[in-house]
C-alpha cells in the first residue's frame, strides 16, 4: 500500500459525512437538506439533448466549449451592460471554481471567504494549499466592507462573493457590492462572483452583480439550480480574458470539455421562462419564514433556495441530531461555517414536506425553551 498525497488530508468531510451516516438510517424522512430543485428538467431541454445526440453531436467539442453558446451567454450580459472579457463553458459552477482557484492561487495564497459559505470553495482552497480567509457575516449574512478591508494582506489575491448565498439565502446589499469593489479596485483583486442562484430572486427583478460596480470581475454560473440540470454537469465562467484564458490551458488538461450534450441544451436552457419557477419559490419561502419566525432567530431569505436558522439550543449539530431522531433532515451550519450555531433547510420540496418539517421545528423549538 502506498500513502495517499498529502492534499487528500486537507479535505475534511467528517460534518456531513455523519449526518448522511444517521440519515441512511432513516425511513421516509422528511428530507429538507437537499441542494437542488425539486422539478425535474424542462422537456425542451429535454428534447434538445436528446436530439443532439441523435444527430450525432456526441464528439469532443473545443476546450473552451461551443463558441455560438459561448456567444449566447456573452450576448446576454453585454445586453446588460456587462461586457467583462471571455467565456468558458465548464462541467458545472463545481468546474468553473475548481478552475478559478487553480488559475489564480498559488501555495499560501490568501482568498477572502464570506461565512457561512458554501462548502466546496473552503475545501478546495485547502486542496490546492491556498488558504481560505473567513469574513464573519453573523448575524444578518451582510459582510461588513470594513471587516473585509482588514482581512487583506500581500498574500489577498481575490474575494469570493456568494449572493444569493448559499446556505443562508441572503442577497448581498448594493452598499455592500460597491464598497466590496473599491477595495478589491484599492488592493488590485480579483472578485469571483458565483452567480449560480441568479433566477431565484424573490424581491427584486434582477441581480446586482459586482461586475457592475467593477470589471475585474469573474463571474460564474450554470444550469444546476435553474433548470435542474444537476447531473449533467454544465456552468460557465465570464470574465477577464486573462483569467478566462488560463482556466481553458487548465480545462485542456483536465476537464478536456464539459459535456457536449448539455452544451447543446444550454442553448435552449438560456431561452427558458423562469419566472413560474420563481413565483413557485417565492411562496415555498414565505411559507417556510412565516412558518418559523415565531420560534427562531431566522433572516428572510430573498433568494436561492435555503434558510438558514439559529439552533435554539445555540447548537447546530446537536439539534440536526435531535431533528433526525425526529425523522427530520436538515444539514449542520458547521458543514458550511466556522461556527455551529445555526442549520440550513432547503425549501426545494414539496409543500407538504416543507408543512411537515415547520411542525417537527416548532415542536423541537417548544420543547427547548
Ligand atoms: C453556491 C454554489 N455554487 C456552486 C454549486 C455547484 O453547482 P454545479 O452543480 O453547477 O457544480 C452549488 C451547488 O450546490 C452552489 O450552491
Amino acid at each position: 500500500m502506498i500513502s495517499l498525497a498529502k492534499r487528500t488530508t486537507k479535505i475534511d468531510s467528517s460534518g456531513i459525512r455523519k449526518v448522511f451516516a444517521l440519515a441512511a438510517k432513516m425511513e421516509n424522512p422528511i428530507n429538507l437538506s437537499i441542494g437542488q430543485p425539486h422539478f425535474d428538467v424542462p422537456e425542451d431541454i429535454k428534447e434538445t439533448a436528446i436530439a443532439a445526440i441523435r444527430a450525432g453531436k456526441n464528439s469532443y467539442t473545443q476546450t473552451a466549449g461551443l463558441d455560438e453558446f459561448r456567444e449566447k451567454i456573452k450576448r446576454q450580459y453585454v445586453h446588460r451592460g456587462l461586457d467583462l472579457g471571455d467565456v468558458l463553458i465548464t462541467s458545472g459552477v463545481s468546474g468553473g471554481i475548481l478552475l478559478a482557484f487553480l488559475a489564480v492561487l498559488d501555495e499560501g495564497d490568501e482568498i477572502i471567504i464570506p461565512d457561512p459559505f458554501f462548502v466546496m470553495y473552503k475545501h478546495l482552497a485547502n486542496f490546492i494549499g491556498a488558504r481560505p480567509v473567513y469574513l464573519d457575516t453573523y448575524p444578518d449574512f451582510q459582510p461588513n466592507p470594513e471587516k473585509l478591508e482588514k482581512l487583506i494582506t500581500p498574500r489577498t489575491k481575490a474575494i469570493l462573493i456568494n449572493s444569493p448565498c448559499n446556505p443562508t439565502g441572503v442577497i448581498f446589499t448594493k452598499e455592500m457590492l460597491q464598497a466590496a469593489t473599491k477595495i478589491a479596485e484599492k488592493h488590485g483583486l480579483l472578485i469571483i462572483s458565483d452567480e449560480i442562484y441568479e433566477p431565484f430572486l424573490y424581491d427584486q427583478d434582477t441581480l446586482q452583480s459586482p461586475a457592475e460596480f467593477y470589471p475585474y470581475t469573474l463571474i460564474l454560473s450554470g444550469f444546476s439550480k435553474s433548470v435542474a440540470m444537476t447531473g449533467w454537469r454544465l456552468g460557465y465562467a465570464y470574465g477577464p480574458k486573462d483569467i478566462v484564458a488560463a482556466m481553458i490551458n487548465i480545462q485542456m488538461y483536465s476537464f478536456v470539455c464539459a459535456p457536449s450534450f448539455a452544451q447543446h441544451a444550454g442553448m435552449t436552457a438560456l431561452d427558458i421562462d423562469l419566472s413560474p419557477t420563481r413565483a413557485d419559490y417565492r411562496r415555498k419561502r414565505d411559507l417556510i419564514y412565516n412558518g418559523l419566525k415565531d420560534r427562531f432567530h431566522v433572516v428572510r431569505p430573498g433568494g436561492a433556495f435555503y434558510i438558514f436558522p439559529e439552533a435554539p439550543n445555540g447548537d447546530g449539530d446537536e439539534f440536526v441530531r435531535q431533528a433526525i431522531e425526529n425523522n427530520l433532515l436538515v444539514v449542520p451550519g458547521s458543514v458550511f461555517s466556522e461556527r455551529k450555531t445555526h442549520f440550513r433547510i432547503s425549501f426545494a420540496a414539496e409543500d407538504h414536506t416543507i408543512e411537515r418539517g415547520i411542525e417537527v421545528l416548532n415542536r423541537m423549538a417548544d420543547a427547548t425553551h
